[in-house]
Order: structure tokens, then C-alpha cells, then sequence
């Protein structure tokens, strides 16, 4: 391939900007290389800025003409539970990893037990249930707050607030801090969840996290029209024509067209992202650039040959920012533009790889496989990738780049031949997960970096 001129700009050693931009440090986000567009991408963003700013004023007066409630409520059951919500005005969904209760009667919502009480002439059932899409893990679950339904000929406290569009319940308990859990278990089944309400629904956030609210602030004001309600801020009786309890999950980092509320999908979340996050980039042909965003890690599952790795990189023409493992991704907004004017985005398994929902059309995810990691680095960042639109490339190191090599001698080791069998589950974690690093074969490496490139440069809008 054509060794590229390189600017002296990008020339100059990483410490150097590690000076220079100490703002950048404070986000914590990256050390590197920082890159300009030139005008003429910034033109052509432009123009779309404000062609899609006119749709949008257009879908919206088509939105201001409201659905009965009914619709988007009931779409968020399964087809034989639509009549049960029909004739008693309450149905839920439980799976594995989710579990959410659906009423389009009116309800009562005290924030100061967080209860509410489904006023009807039935004998009353009471359920609890504790909103977070992770069910499964019973240990999680107790931190969050558990919300009680109370259904039946029951009396209802006085109302303080009387609100015209139905609450969601749901709480940022979890692991707010991780970009994968808040993504996974937070954001994607809340857009499941109330996308088609089309921003009229009332948000009440259980173990309300005031970091998460400043992180994902664009993406959630695009979803609800109204403040959020923080339960324990808020101690009142709050009135509402309808309500849902809990989020709907389908799958990690997924979104299944077939399951409920139907229709939605990856492309969706991600049209959504870049639209609640005015992202540039809708396709990496865009980018003039061909551009790499290396993640680099500090602790555990380090690539300890980077510099010799970005240099291949650059010898093969990309432009390289190396952007350090985010202890706290603090700054979503600048995080994600960043990561959207990327063509290729290249790190070894974690949950920074997230942020590859931010990628343009036909830009190129490269995942390092470390040795044990395989079925999770396919499954969380593999098939969500695919899912979007980005290329999916796998980068398997082999026995010899693995700091496990020293450990266990050769690569007959069951450790190599067998990761899934070798240990029990939280053993497995800490040699695999927590105590693996890697040298990379570059020869070998380039390999793959060649492929990105092609696919890069031979994309067409
Ligand atoms: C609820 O219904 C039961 C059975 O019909 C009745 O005994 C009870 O008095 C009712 N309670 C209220 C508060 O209306
Ligand atoms: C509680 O919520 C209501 C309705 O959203 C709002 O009008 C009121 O100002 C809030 N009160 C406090 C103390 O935040
Ligand atoms: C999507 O959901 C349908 C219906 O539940 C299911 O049959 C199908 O296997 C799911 N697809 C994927 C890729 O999980
Ligand atoms: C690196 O990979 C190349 C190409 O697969 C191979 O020929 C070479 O032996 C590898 N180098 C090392 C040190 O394993």
C-alpha cells in the first residue's frame, strides 16, 4: 500500500499532546492525537443538519395528532396478554432478564413508598417487583428499590399531581459508571421500552443517579418531553392515565424486531443515537480520512506492543487516536463524536467497546480476542456491531501473545485448549478476565488492519 505523507503534527510523540491537552485529561478520556476535518466534511454535515432538522419538524407535526394511550401500552405485552390487559387493566411480561407490568387504567404513584395502586372492583393482588433489567442476578436486584402494585377495590390517597401522559418506572441502581451496563440494561430497554410513546411519558427514576442523568441528558430528553422525577426528591402522590413498570430487555446490546413492543431494531437505536447526540457521520465514506480509534487499556487485558502497533497502523495510512480506558466515561457527548468520526475502532474485550454503537455505516470494529473470551467478545460486541451496519473483525490471538503463556508453559495447556472447561466460573474470570495481557504479533496484526482498510476505503455511501 501507499505510504502516505504524514503531517509533523502526527509525527510528534504521544507525550508531548499528553501536555498539551490537559482538558482531555481531566474527561479522563484520551491521551493522543487529536484530528481536524477539513471544511468540506463539515460542509456536507452541515446540509444534512438542516435537512434533518426540517424532517424532524415535520414528523413532529405528525406526532402532535395523539394516539389513544392504549395503543403503545398494550404493544408492550405479548398478543395473549393484550386481552388481559384489556379486561383488567393490568398485564406483565417476565423473562429471564426482564420483567415489566403494564396498566392503562389510572393510576396512583406515591413516590414516598413507591406505590402504586390500580384502583378497580376486583379483590385486590398486590405484587412487588424491582425495576431493572437484569433479573436474573438476584444479588444486583437488591439494590434496587422495590416498587409495590397494588390492584383492586382498594383506597387511593390523595392526588398531588395529575400528570396527562402514563409514568415509567425504572431505576439507574445497577452498575451506573459502566458504559456497558448502562447501555445493556438501561438505555437500550428504556428505548425499547418508550420510544413509541413518542416523548409523552413521565419518567420516574428509582436510586436516581445524578451522573447518569448528566451523561445520557440528550439521549433521555429525547425520549420524554418532561423533567424527570426523582422519587426521593419528589414525596408526593403523582396521578397518571396509565403507567408501565419496569423495562423490557431482549437481548445484550440487542434489539429483536420480532419481540415486544415489534418493529425495532439496532438500526433504530443507533438512527436515535446520532440524532439525540447530533452526531456527524451517518457513513464512514464521510470520513476522509481513513481513521483509527485505538482503546487502550491500563489494567487489566493490556496490549503491552501499542506503539509498535499504532506505527503499522499509520504506516498503513490511517490516522491513529489512542484513547485510554475510561475509569468514569464522564463525557458521553464528546466521547461519542469522537468515536463517530472514526472509521475503524480497534480494542482488546471490555466494556469500552460499547461505545461502537456511536460508529458511522461501514465502519469496521476489530476486536483483539484474548485467550477464554471469544464466546463474549462475539456475543456483547460481535453481533451488535453487525446488527448496525459496522464490519465485524476478530483479531484471535494465538497461545504465544498471551501473557498467560508464561503462566501455564505451552499450548497444550488445558488453560489454551480447552478456556471454558479449565476453571470454575469465577477462577476462569481472573485468569482469563483479570490476568491476561498481550503482545501482539504485528506481522500478523497487519493482516487484519489491511482488511479494514479495504473495507474503509471500498465502502460507498
Ligand atoms: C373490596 O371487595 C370486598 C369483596 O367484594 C369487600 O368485602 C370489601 O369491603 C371491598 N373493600 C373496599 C375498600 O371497597
Ligand atoms: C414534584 O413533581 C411535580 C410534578 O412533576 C412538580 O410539579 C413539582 O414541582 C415537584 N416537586 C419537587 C419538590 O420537585
Ligand atoms: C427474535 O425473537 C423471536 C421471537 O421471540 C425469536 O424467535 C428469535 O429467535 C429472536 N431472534 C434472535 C436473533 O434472537
Ligand atoms: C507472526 O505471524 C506471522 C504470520 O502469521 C508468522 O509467520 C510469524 O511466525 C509470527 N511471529 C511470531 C513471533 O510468532
Amino acid at each position: 500500500m501507499e505510504k502516505k505523507p504524514r503531517n509533523l503534527f502526527f509525527r510528534a510523540t504521544p507525550w508531548i499532546f499528553l501536555l498539551l491537552l490537559p482538558f482531555l485529561i481531566y474527561a479522563d478520556l484520551f491521551w493522543g492525537k487529536f484530528i481536524h476535518f477539513d471544511q468540506r466534511i463539515h460542509y456536507i454535515s452541515s446540509s444534512e443538519t438542516v435537512l434533518s432538522s426540517r424532517k424532524a419538524m415535520i414528523n413532529k407535526a405528525v406526532e402532535e395528532k395523539q394516539e389513544p394511550l392504549d395503543f403503545p401500552l398494550s404493544r408492550l405485552v405479548k398478543d395473549e396478554d393484550q386481552e388481559k390487559l384489556k379486561s383488567t387493566g393490568f398485564a406483565c411480561n417476565s423473562e429471564v432478564y426482564s420483567l415489566h407490568c403494564v396498566t392503562n387504567r389510572p393510576v396512583w404513584i406515591d413516590t414516598r413508598t413507591m406505590t402504586v395502586t390500580i384502583p378497580s372492583n376486583q379483590p385486590v393482588q398486590d405484587k412487588v417487583i424491582r425495576p431493572y433489567a437484569r433479573q436474573e442476578d438476584k444479588i444486583l436486584l437488591k439494590s434496587v428499590t422495590p416498587v409495590k402494585i397494588l390492584q383492586g377495590n382498594t383506597t387511593t390517597p390523595f392526588c398531588q399531581y395529575n400528570h396527562e401522559v402514563p409514568a415509567v418506572i425504572f431505576s439507574s441502581s445497577g452498575f451506573v459508571g459502566n458504559v456497558f451496563h448502562e447501555m445493556n440494561e438501561i438505555i437500550i430497554p428504556l428505548f425499547i421500552t418508550t420510544r413509541q410513546f413518542k416523548s409523552r411519558v413521565q419518567f420516574i427514576l428509582e436510586d436516581y443517579n445524578p451522573s447518569f442523568i448528566r451523561k445520557y441528558r440528550k439521549p433521555l430528553s429525547k425520549l420524554t418531553s418532561y423533567d424527570i422525577i426523582n422519587p426521593s426528591a419528589n414525596q408526593s402522590v403523582h396521578c397518571f392515565p396509565g403507567a408501565v413498570i419496569g423495562l423490557k430487555f431482549h437481548n445484550h446490546l440487542a434489539i429483536n424486531s420480532s419481540e415486544i413492543p415489534k418493529g425495532l431494531s439496532m438500526r433504530h437505536l443507533r438512527d436515535f443515537l446520532r440524532e439525540s447526540l447530533n452526531l456527524k457521520y451517518s457513513h464512514v465514506s464521510q470520513i476522509k480520512t481513513p481513521t483509527v480509534m485505538f482503546l487502550s487499556r491500563r489494567t487489566t487485558r493490556r496490549i503491552i506492543n501499542e506503539d509498535e502497533i499504532v506505527s503499522m497502523m499509520e504506516e498503513l495510512g490511517f490516522r491513529v487516536i489512542i484513547v485510554a480506558r475510561a475509569k468514569v466515561i464522564s463525557n458521553l457527548e464528546l466521547f461519542a463524536s469522537m468515536i463517530n468520526s472514526c472509521s475503524v475502532f480497534v480494542g482488546a474485550h471490555g466494556a469500552g467497546l460499547t461505545n461502537e454503537v456511536f460508529l458511522p455505516d461501514g465502519a469496521v470494529m476489530v476486536q483483539v480476542d484474548l485467550i477464554g473470551l471469544e464466546w463474549a467478545g462475539a456475543t456483547y460486541y460481535g453481533n451488535p456491531a453487525r446488527a448496525m451496519g459496522v464490519h465485524y473483525l476478530r483479531y484471535k490471538i494465538e497461545p504465544e501473545e498471551s501473557s498467560l503463556m508464561k503462566i501455564f508453559g505451552n499450548r497444550n495447556h488445558i488453560a489454551f485448549t480447552d478456556p471454558k472447561g479449565a476453571f470454575p466460573v469465577q477462577a476462569g474470570k481472573e485468569v482469563y478476565l483479570n490476568g491476561q495481557n498481550a503482545k501482539i504479533n504485528v506481522t500478523r496484526f497487519r493482516e487484519t488492519m489491511v482488511v479494514a482498510m479495504s473495507l474503509v476505503r471500498d465502502s460507498e455511501l
